[in-house]
């Protein structure tokens, strides 16, 4: 058994004025906390319970923790989800999921991007701007897609995400330029079919069923956007697809082009990864997530997990036993652990 330190950063208190109105989206909620901490529980570790926030760094220095939990999304900066994990490698502290440079990169959607491309793995065509006075279109095909570069939980994406032609482009750019006071991603816009497939393990990781998103539920003018209001509002099952009604191949194509992107990120014991259909029907990756949601009954990973036969207990211990074993611990492991193919 292991003395875990579970480390988070709460949802907090809502926006100031001049903030946007999602912002903290990504954050965890007390509920997600404690079901993590109770999962682990329940395999014989013991917990310790530590805020991802300024001072963390003083109690993990007076702590004596085998390994954390990570569900750190970090406070600030465009580097935030790798703060903790840094000062987690400075003290010599072993941690779940990815590492430091993989959680700085997969935060910057058009770094990524870029590393993908390099892979030849399939990606929309983008173009980053810093504010409306630099759009150049040129290269780009309308429709367009406008999300702030750096954010993810779907903040600011909305129905206004898609530009159909340059007024609306330039209205998008300027709002999410203002309001997330970062760089904006611009791409290409994929009118397909839209995809998350979830991965646990590190060697020969286990991949669950794909999911699909079930844009034919909510109401036609929203359009197909997984958006911010998609992801609070619609959760029941009646939204979402899985195992996802498709080919055999296309099942194939998902799953492949999702580990490549788990290799070539050096994503490591967890990840999910969403994939939309370009117009010639070829999946592209959109974005890469190494601290999936683990709100449970709510977030994809769980959800997905579970329909490949983990339930959220086994899930959570599933997590922290890849980080074990990576880090030749094994000896801590819960005997409650019996799920022995991951690797
Ligand atoms: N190029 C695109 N073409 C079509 N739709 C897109 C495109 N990029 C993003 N979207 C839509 O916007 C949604 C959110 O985009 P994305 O996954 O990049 O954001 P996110 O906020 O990081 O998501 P997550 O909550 O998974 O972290 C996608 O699930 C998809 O529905
Ligand atoms: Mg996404």
């Amino acid at each position: 058994m292991a003395v875990v330190g579970v480390m988070y950063n709460l949802k907090g208190e809502p926006p100031d004025d001049g903030e946007p109105p999602d912002s903290g989206a990504e954050l965890d909620s007390e509920s997600t906390v404690l079901a993590v901490a109770e999962a682990l529980r329940a395999y014989g570790h013991e917990v310790c319970l530590i805020e991802g926030n300024d001072t963390a760094y003083l109690k993990l220095l007076s702590g004596h923790l085998d390994i954390v939990f990570n569900m750190c999304e970090g406070l600030r900066g465009e580097s935030r989800e790798s703060h903790i994990p840094a000062i987690l490698e400075m003290l010599g502290i072993p941690y779940t999921g990815s590492g430091v440079l993989t959680l700085a990169i997969t935060l910057d959607k058009p770094l990524t991007k870029k590393i993908l491309a390099y892979h030849g793995i399939p990606t929309a065509k983008f173009k980053v701007f810093t504010s409306e006075s630099e759009i150049d279109t040129q290269g780009l095909e309308f429709p367009l897609f406008v999300k702030p570069a750096h954010e993810g939980s779907s903040m600011g994406i909305s129905p206004s995400s898609l530009c159909r032609d340059p007024l609306e482009l330039y209205r998008e750019v300027r709002r999410v330029a203002h309001l997330y006071k970062q760089p904006v991603l611009v791409e290409e816009y994929l009118p397909g079919r839209e995809f998350t497939v979830g991965i646990l393990g590190n060697k020969n990781p286990e991949i669950f069923p794909v999911m699909e998103i079930n844009f034919s539920a909510v109401p036609r003018d929203h359009g197909s956007i997984y958006s911010r209001q998609f992801k609070v509002e619609w959760y029941e099952d009646r939204y979402y697809l899985c195992p996802a009604p498709i080919s055999a191949e296309m099942e194939e194509m998902l799953k492949d082009i999702a580990l490549r992107t788990y290799r070539v990120l050096d994503c490591r014991d967890l990840a999910r990864i969403d994939l939309r259909l370009d117009k010639n029907g070829v999946p592209n990756v959109m974005e890469v997530n190494p601290l999936p949601g683990m709100a449970p009954g709510f977030s994809d990973y769980p959800r997905i997990a579970e329909k490949g036969g983990w339930t959220y207990t086994e899930l959570v211990n599933g997590i922290l036993e890849c980080a074990l074993r990576r880090y030749g611990l094994s000896h801590l492991s819960s005997s409650a652990f019996v799920k022995k193919q991951i690797a």
